[in-house]
């Protein structure tokens, strides 16, 4: 074994040679020779207007632009209006600085793709990237330059609303997400009208927020924030991010935007990220709240200290910089560095040389039908087949009388989810409209039964017949869109209103029912688990989430997404995620174990889980050598069978335990998947690689090593199942 000391010097020039080529992003020497000139012309004024954010327009907005008091918009749509403050800016401002356009694009501009939550359960990052393509084209042609996306924080707990917005509990996976979208929105060249720079948010840790209560505190190991949290904010940066959110929590006691261990000391020198940093809406001013700055000036000097370059809403840095500059409490280098970096973004977007957006353009590109469709095979690949007790689905085509019940099942705004940007409702086809329009023949008889969140049972009755009159019944309820989501926290999970009373009165009348569930996060929901025959997580789908949920419930397609998320089974047990430790007394019978005395320890449904309509099965797990040099690869054949009735896709999953170690390591790691077309009856052999430089950890002084020993290698069709074998991680 190497020593501590040679391994840290070996690791240190390893993360170097890294951050060559992590920093090769926006360095360009004629660009930083045209911002130093520019640097050079502007006065301390304009440099704070470089810096400050504004959402919407009022009547001073015009003056401001030409004054220089402006360097961002967010909020502001549409190519003719953009079109018309970039003029002022670039027209009749003393020195032209174009403006910079933001935007929440989360999950589609106008064409509305699931939600951030849902399309992760497609485990396919091609698709997702080819979505945030289309998001960043509409994006783009309605003036938009910088959508504040993706939205990479890791969750465990799914109290917390934003959850939503995020790719579920697991690093690895997260981090897949994180390279697809930032390459999907911002192509190969940012410079392409077509194409948006992204901003991976929010950094860093939001997602651990206490108690899942949104903006609440976070206080974690350095070591949990290196293996868990800040994977895919590297991973982001890595594909080429340009722009990152400071997020709104304080972490182990520092506000994350004023955190300069995170911003300064990983982001800009470990990482080398040459790209900018913006405050979250009115972070800078929340200093007070969090009590670290007494005044305004004191939270815009440690903000910018810290590393938060542009100001959104606070209006700290253009309203206070300056006379802290002329008194001589900050340091006129520091904010030209901000305004450098600033600047640096607008350059590679080309905004200097090409500030305007042909305005003629969007009305080919808006909901276009290839967004629509692209939108369609996103949302049913992101439907997870929890249960399918008897093959209850797919529904035959052929059925003559269909009920469709629940407050989801024709609500068009619901549907579109969170953060919804420019997407319309009425825009949206619902669940009853599709499966009406898919079957014209079929009887369908529609009840909403009650509302998502009132207590009248009014309807009950009715929904009650209509069940037993119905071949089938489709059963659509949830949570509404505003119920996840920014400041949407929840404490309780289950079913809002009266809805699980609704559920219990159609299935006890033993008719077939299957039940649909849209929610922005999962859902508490034992009962529905134990007797329902089918359940669909649907999650929020978008625009085009009847024609999804249709193709999956009559067999136009077979599920195959797989939870990106565990499922609870009630409150109590959160956090609860598949990458745990093991303890000291794993849970076992004995009385002294780690378990609850009135609940399983297991999620309800666990990370990787989901139902196709056929089966599939693994054997032959082999390895192609079951000794691995720590700069070697583990290379992992297994092959997997199509043993039913239907074509159908499966998510063939790698998952590693480190055996023994110099600390406790998770039961399982997920470190790598294939996701894999087998047409009934077909056999494939797998090939899954893990480069053993993978399998490491960090310690509590942030070193990262890859330690020898056994590990355990599984292969399965989720986090709990599959075969395994052992391997070694050998020196060399
Ligand atoms: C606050 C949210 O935390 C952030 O995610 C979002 O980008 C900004 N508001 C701007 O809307």
């Amino acid at each position: 074994m190497i020593g501590r000391k040679w391994r840290n010097i070996l690791l240190i020039l390893l993360s170097s040679l890294v951050n060559l080529y992590a920093g090769d992003f926006f360095k360009n020497d004629e660009i930083e020779n045209r911002i130093d000139l520019l640097l050079s012309k502007m006065t301390l004024k304009e440099k704070v207007g470089q810096l400050n954010q504004v959402s919407g327009t009022n009547k001073d907005t015009d003056e401001q632009i030409r004054n220089g008091r402006i360097g961002s918009f967010l909020n502001v749509v549409g190519a003719a209006e953009t079109n018309r403050l970039q003029r002022i800016a670039v027209e009749e401002s003393r020195l032209g600085i174009p403006i910079i356009f933001g935007l929440d694009v989360i999950h589609g501009y106008r064409t509305i793709f699931p939600i951030p939550l849902a399309s992760a359960c497609t485990w396919d990052p091609e698709l997702i990237k080819r979505a945030e393509q289309v998001a960043a084209k509409e994006a783009a042609v309605s003036g938009i330059h910088w959508t504040f996306s993706p939205m990479v924080d890791i969750a465990r707990d799914p109290r917390w609303g934003r959850i939503a917005e995020g790719h579920g509990e697991d690093p690895f996976l997260g981090s897949v997400y994180a390279k697809a979208k930032v390459e999907g929105f911002q192509g190969k060249d940012l410079s392409d009208p077509k194409t948006i720079v992204s901003c991976p948010k929010h950094f860093v840790a939001y997602g651990a927020a206490e108690a899942g209560r949104d903006y609440n505190s976070v206080d974690m190991s350095v070591k949990m924030l290196r293996e868990i949290y800040l994977p895919p904010f590297k991973a982001a940066l890595d594909a080429g991010a340009g722009t990152f959110m400071a997020a709104f929590n304080d972490l182990n006691g520092v506000p994350a935007s004023a955190n300069h261990f995170t911003l300064t000391d990983i982001l800009r020198h470990e990482w080398d990220f040459r790209g900018f940093v913006v405050s979250d809406w009115t972070s800078i001013l929340e200093l007070l709240s969090h009590g670290i700055a007494g005044t305004p000036e004191e939270a815009g000097i440690k903000a910018l200290k810290a590393g938060v370059d542009m100001d959104m809403m606070s209006f700290i840095y253009v309203d206070r910089l300056i006379n802290l500059v002329k008194k001589g409490e900050l340091s006129e280098k520091l904010i030209d560095e901000a305004v450098r970096r600033v600047l640096r973004i607008k350059y590679y977007l080309g905004l200097f040389d090409h500030p305007y957006m042909d305005e003629t353009l969007k009305k080919e590109i808006l909901l276009n039908k290839e967004h629509l469709e692209l939108a369609r095979d996103v949302a049913r690949k992101s439907i997870v087949l929890l249960k399918n007790e008897n093959q209850l689905l797919p529904l035959k085509k052929e059925i003559k009388r269909l009920a469709v019940i629940g407050p989801l099942a024709d609500s068009k705004s619901d549907m579109l989810g969170t953060w919804h940007c420019q997407g319309r409702s009425e825009e949206v086809t619902t669940v009853l409209k599709a499966i009406q329009s898919k079957l014209p023949k079929v009887k369908i008889k529609y009840v909403k039964g009650c509302a998502i969140q009132d207590n009248s049972k009014k309807e009950f009755d009715k929904a009650v017949r209509e069940t037993k009159k119905a071949d089938a019944t489709v059963l659509v309820v949830g949570e509404a869109e505003f119920m996840s989501g920014e400041a949407a926290s929840r404490t309780e999970l289950a079913l809002p209103g009266v809805q699980l009373a609704l559920v219990k009165e159609l299935i006890k009348t033993g008719k077939p029912v299957i039940v649909v569930l849209m929610n922005g996060r999962p859902l508490t929901i034992p009962w529905i688990a134990d007797n329902a025959s089918a359940i669909l997580e649907a999650w929020f789908l978008g625009t085009q989430s009847g024609p999804a949920i249709a193709d999956v419930l009559f067999g136009d397609f077979n599920p195959s997404a797989k939870l990106a998320i565990s499922f609870p089974r009630n409150v109590g047990q959160i956090p609860i995620y598949y990458n745990h430790k093991n303890t000291g007394r794993p849970p076992g019978e004995e009385k002294f174990t780690s378990k609850y005395l009135d609940a399983p320890v297991t999620p309800l449904y666990t990370f990787g889980f989901g139902l196709s309509y056929t089966n599939f099965e693994y054997r032959d797990l082999t390895l192609k050598t079951e000794k691995i040099n720590k700069s070697g690869d583990l290379i992992a054949t297994v092959k997997v069978k199509n043993v039913g009735d239907y074509d159908g896709d499966e998510v063939v999953q790698l998952y590693i335990k480190d055996l023994v170690a110099s600390m406790s390591r998770p039961v399982k790691e997920l470190k790598g998947f294939k996701k894999i077309h087998l047409s009934a009856g077909e056999e494939k052999n797998v090939v899954l690689k893990v480069k053993a430089s993978d399998l490491g950890f960090y310690d509590h002084q942030s070193n990262y090593f890859v330690e020898p020993g056994m590990f355990k290698l599984f292969v399965g069709s989720n986090s709990v199942d599959g075969l395994s074998t052992n391997f070694e991680i050998i020196e060399k």
